[in-house]
């Protein structure tokens, strides 16, 4: 049946996604096999140990323990899913040097060197594809740049990390407090053993710089994210965000306004109404706003082997079907998909609603001087809710501002914590409106 060669794949690495990629083409055979028509087979595979037993039947000769001999071997695409910056920066320059196509999940990887990596495939006149590395399975990169490729995003927001979205969520409806919903994670392998890089939003801040760079068509450095993590988030914060009709995530923002783009990383409540509401645990979700198409919704699974998998899968489906294509004509489609050269400034210096917990003396008058110094510095409180005494004549005192900038938010609060009658500041989270 199959008159066209066989594709060689050159895999670096075994782990959760490479098996789950080498599973996905054995139970989906006749489906890849009607895809492109031919052969897909894994050809060299690279391994740190040659004796470990794998969930995979590939046969023990494929595997190498060196990189160089996956890379040089006679492979046509090289997938690259050992994660991390180096070595996988060098495997994958080598790879593209050496005119092989490659697909790799590395989301820290293609935020810190992406553009130069794809200006070098495009010199080989051939592909970096890296569909797996924002969202997991969820195929947001490649619709982005196939399907809404005529579309004007005004914004992107997602939860793009799925081992913080399963702590607030076990915090939210199990009651566990941060300490615990972290160990919980960890024990069903949502998180790993050391969290910071999730817990922390760097993994979601690469994933934004991905994404965002792809929506808005602007190279964004993922150095210039703001980025605050999840790790102050207190059981009574997730207390009074429900009680106020909200539930807090970690949001991943990206808003156009003119030439601007302003982007963050930041724990934020959102409204009980909107749909990132209603994404829980370890799922993903990249909500959009393009000119003509109007919203998007993006759901799914944010990691995991099969997942994961299918998005590596997908990304070596599209150059198989695309690899005919001339060599011009592969750098052409990626400079007019990427559309790097906007000239976007990146800012952060957006109008948002805050959420302010602290914690006052509960006497006559105190409410009122605070009210004044935010009146001072132009922030309009849009509710207030004051609490029972703490037991030692303190109370919390909970804000939610009108729409204010950071710098006046900041500056009133300097003030307010002069005050003698204020104990703490509790926190300080953004109220998301999605405008
Ligand atoms: N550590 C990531 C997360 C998964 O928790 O979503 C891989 O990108």
């Amino acid at each position: 049946m199959k008159e066209l060669k066989p594709v060689k794949l050159g895999i670096l690495g075994m782990g959760t996604v490479a098996s789950g990629l080498v599973n996905i083409m054995d139970f989906n055979k006749n489906k890849v096999d009607a895809a492109i028509k031919r052969d897909l087979t894994v050809t060299k595979v690279l391994v740190k140990n040659l004796g470990k037993k794998r969930n995979v039947s590939l046969p023990q000769e494929v595997y190498t323990q060196d990189a160089y001999e996956v890379i040089n071997s006679d492979t046509d695409i090289i997938v690259e899913l050992i994660g991390g910056i180096n070595p996988a920066y060098e495997y994958i320059k080598a790879a593209l040097n050496n005119k092989k196509h490659v697909v790799t999940a590395n989301k820290a990887l293609i935020a810190k060197h992406g553009e130069e990596l794809e200006l070098l495939a495009d010199k080989n006149n051939v592909k970096l594809m890296y569909e797996a590395s924002v969202g997991g399975g969820i195929p947001i990169l490649n619709t982005i740049r196939e399907n809404l490729s005529t579309n004007e995003f005004e914004s992107v927001f997602g939860i793009l990390n799925g081992t913080t979205n399963f702590i607030l969520t076990q915090m939210t409806e199990n009651g566990l407090d941060y300490d615990q919903a972290v160990k919980e994670a960890q024990r069903l392998g949502f998180a790993e053993a050391d969290p910071s890089s999730d817990v922390g939003g760097d993994d979601a801040a690469y994933k934004l710089s991905i994404l965002s760079g792809l929506a808005f068509g602007q190279k964004i450095h993922v150095n210039d994210i703001p980025k605050e993590g999840i790790i102050k988030i207190s059981r009574e914060d997730i207390v009074y965000a429900k009680e106020l009709g909200y539930n807090i995530k970690l949001l991943a923002a990206g808003i156009k306004k003119g030439n601007e783009i302003e982007l963050s990383v930041h724990p934020a409540f959102i409204p009980a109404s909107h749909p990132l509401s209603t994404v829980k645990n370890e799922y993903n979700a990249v909500y959009l706003k393009g000119n003509a198409v109007g919203e998007l919704l993006f759901y799914g699974k944010g990691a995991g082997s099969l997942p994961t998998g299918s998005a590596v899968l997908e990304d070596i489906i599209y150059i198989v079907k695309n690899v005919s294509s001339s060599a011009d004509e592969i750098a052409e489609n990626r400079q007019a998909g990427n559309k790097r050269e906007n000239n976007l400034a990146v800012s952060n210096k957006g109008y948002k609603q805050y959420y302010i917990n602290m914690e006052v003396i509960d006497k006559p008058g105190v409410l009122g001087s605070i009210a004044s110094i935010f009146g001072k510095y132009n922030v309009s409180l849009a509710s207030v809710v004051q609490r029972q005494k703490n037991g030692d004549n303190t109370v919390p005192l909970v804000f939610i501002t009108h729409e204010a900038e950071r710098k006046n938010i900041d500056a009133a609060l300097e003030e307010t914590k002069k005050l003698e009658f204020v104990t703490e500041l509790t926190s300080i989270i953004i109220v998301e409106s999605f405008k």
